[in-house]
């Protein structure tokens, strides 16, 4: 694989124009529509965010495989492949909060090599290639140094389909919050795994996410020293389908909450 230095400056230039976008729509959004669920919701933002990138990728690189949230997913037999939310935090975007990002990871080979997550509203662009560290504006980033839960400050976030385990999931929100400063629900997975990255918060926690919500904020949190795993400490799924990063102090103790909540989550 060749050196990541191209595809990295690509990445952070189509996350700052595609961020362009949606500001240009913060705060005057002309299409509101609902996806799975009445609270999954798109708008006409994500929309032109996305097309934007799709169509700066495909220009650069025919061949490369693309999934992205708002289209069908487009499959090649090359090594590449980009995994994109063009908008990650729409309900916060819908209302006017500035928590917010565009989201782009590119794979090798099924392996995440880079990631870009931009919060255009507070421009802070967040970036990471493999092994060569985290970022944040050009500054190395790190996790925090925070030994034990209960001296920790976490956040999570809820899925849009309100089912049983949707229910469960309150349970093991309870026994954070018990056992830590507090837990928090920001509404954007891919700034949640980056705030851990840069040791605003020791974990970081969520089920039924999908790949372009965590490719890459996930590298961007692992490069500043995170540990991300499934919620049994096992290599975590690249669909999304579980995943808890933290600062790596505290990750057998936050492992051993959800371990005791005998919930069936697998
Ligand atoms: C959502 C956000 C949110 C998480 C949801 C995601 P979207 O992404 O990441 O924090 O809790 O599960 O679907 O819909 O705003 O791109
Ligand atoms: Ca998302
Ligand atoms: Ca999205």
């Amino acid at each position: 694989m060749q050196d990541l230095s191209e595809y990295l400056n690509f990445t952070k230039e189509l996350a700052f124009d595609s961020g362009k976008i949606l500001l240009k729509h913060f705060g005057n959004i002309s299409s509101i529509n609902k996806k799975s669920t009445s609270i999954d919701l798109v708008t006409n933002a994500d929309i032109e965010s996305e097309a934007l990138i799709i169509d700066s990728i495909q220009k650069k690189f025919p061949n490369h495989s693309i999934i992205a949230e708002e289209s069908d997913i487009k499959e090649s037999n090359s090594d590449f492949k980009w995994v994109i939310d063009p908008l990650d935090g729409t309900t916060n975007f819908v209302h006017n909060l500035p928590i917010f990002a565009v989201s782009i990871g590119l794979q090798y080979k099924n392996k995440t090599v880079l990631g870009v997550v931009y919060n255009p509203a507070a421009n802070k662009m967040f970036f990471a290639s493999k092994k060569n560290g985290a970022y944040l504006n050009e500054k190395n980033i790190s996790v925090s140094s925070s030994n034990t839960l209960s001296e920790s400050l976490i956040v999570t976030g809820f899925p849009y389909l309100q089912d049983k385990k949707w229910d469960d999931s309150f349970g093991i929100f309870k026994d954070f919050y018990s056992k830590t400063q507090g837990v928090r629900r920001l509404g954007s997975a891919a700034l949640d795994l980056c705030f851990v990255a840069m040791g605003r918060f020791e974990v970081f926690y969520e089920f039924n996410l999908k790949p372009w919500d965590i490719c890459a904020g996930s590298i961007i949190a692992e490069e500043s020293g995170a540990k991300v795993t499934d919620w049994d400490g096992s290599k975590y799924p690249s669909s999304g389908k579980r995943i808890i990063a933290s600062n790596g102090h505290v990750h057998d103790e936050a492992l051993n909450v959800i371990k005791e909540s005998n919930l069936d989550f697998f």
